[in-house]
């Protein structure tokens, strides 16, 4: 898994002078045409105007028709295999270029930067790529590492609250995947504070996810560990993307998985004995900066049927990873009658 350098013109040329790719050309989140269009100044030095796309980030992105279409603009711009395309936005964005990569002329170089804590901390890094298809989310994908990343969490400041928030949940996640110290550094940071003080967070989740990537690339055994909360979360997001209708909001990724953290969690405290007292942390984390997603029971069984889609699934079992305890990951195939109990949970303690 390639580390990150630092977002800088010293860095990309070096890069590129070893890469030496015939030309470059950059997927760019729209949010950076009008809009903090500067950031993105040691990039715009190598990449010219004419060779930068704009597309939304967000799931609803992530489709085969936008494939096909960026494609083919790519082609109108020349780009050839031994070109190579830039990446600048969040997680949704990187999942899309990713793919794009790995498929245009069967598969040209990619270099990704990072601009949202979620894509910071996680999607940047170990080479998975996806598109979603009907409600399935990541229903298609490669895996294609980036040659390289670039990171400054000084985009940060281009980011909602809520945004950041999304992406704190993942950096949650791997607090749980690694000891009692990092869980309570996270747990009493406040994620809204200056992105300089996330930086070492950003660092050790990077650490984190490097070591369950090395030990498993291709996601067939421990690497499962890093979808803590994301049977649920992925099933969530998929339900409250599908049912959206006018003036309602999604849920963001990291929202998702913040609930499916709860929603597994205590299914680990009821089989496994995960601590009731780390539980209630993240509860009280929860209720401290996300707002409730309201849902009814007879919501249940369209979110279950969704989770009966996960990829960690076999037969008609559905997989999620629990904890005995921090830094303790398993998997455990879990009935759809303790799926609704917790859910029950969820919405007796944070109050849907
Ligand atoms: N985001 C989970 C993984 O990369 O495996």
């Amino acid at each position: 898994m390639v580390g990150p350098h630092d977002f800088s013109l010293q860095a990309l040329h070096e890069f590129q002078t070893k890469l030496k790719p015939d030309k470059a050309v950059a997927l760019i989140d729209s949010c950076f045409r009008d809009n903090y269009s500067e950031r993105l100044a040691p990039l715009r030095e190598i990449v010219p105007e004419p060779m930068c796309l704009y597309l939304n980030g967000g799931e609803d992105t992530k489709t085969l028709g936008l494939v096909r279409e960026v494609a083919l603009r790519l082609n109108d711009c020349k780009v050839t295999r031994r070109s190579l395309l830039y990446v600048v936005g969040g997680g949704s964005l990187l999942d899309f270029g990713g793919f794009l990569a790995a498929v245009y002329k069967r598969g040209i170089a990619v270099a990704y930067i990072p601009t949202t804590l979620m894509a910071m901390v996680d999607a940047a890094y170990g080479g998975k790529t996806a598109i979603n298809a009907g409600e399935v989310k990541n229903l298609l994908g490669i895996f294609k590492e980036p040659d390289a990343i670039f990171l400054d969490e000084s985009f940060l400041d281009s980011l909602s609250d809520r945004e950041i928030l999304s992406g704190y949940a993942e950096i949650v996640k791997y607090a749980l995947l690694e000891d009692e110290t990092f869980f309570g550094k996270v747990l009493s940071t406040d994620p809204l504070t200056h992105p300089a003080q996330l930086r070492a967070l950003i660092d050790q989740c990077i650490h984190i996810k490097k070591r369950f990537v090395e030990a498993d690339p291709l996601d067939l055994d421990t690497r499962q560990a890093l979808n803590v909360g994301h049977t649920v979360g992925h099933a969530l997001e998929g339900y409250s993307h599908a049912s959206a209708r006018p003036g309602f909001s999604p849920l963001r990724h990291g929202e998702a998985v913040l609930i499916g953290i709860i929603v597994e969690l205590y299914i680990a405290h009821k089989l496994l004995g995960f601590p009731a007292e780390r539980l209630q942390q993240i509860i009280a984390f929860s209720r401290e900066y996300f707002s409730p997603f309201l849902f009814e029971c007879k919501q249940y069984d369209a979110i279950i049927k969704l989770m009966a889609q996960d990829k960690k699934n076999s037969g008609d079992d559905i997989a999620v990873l629990a904890l005995r305890r921090i830094g303790e990951p398993i998997k455990i195939n879990v009935s759809r009658a303790q799926l609704r109990n917790a859910f029950d949970f969820y919405r007796e303690v944070i109050g849907g």
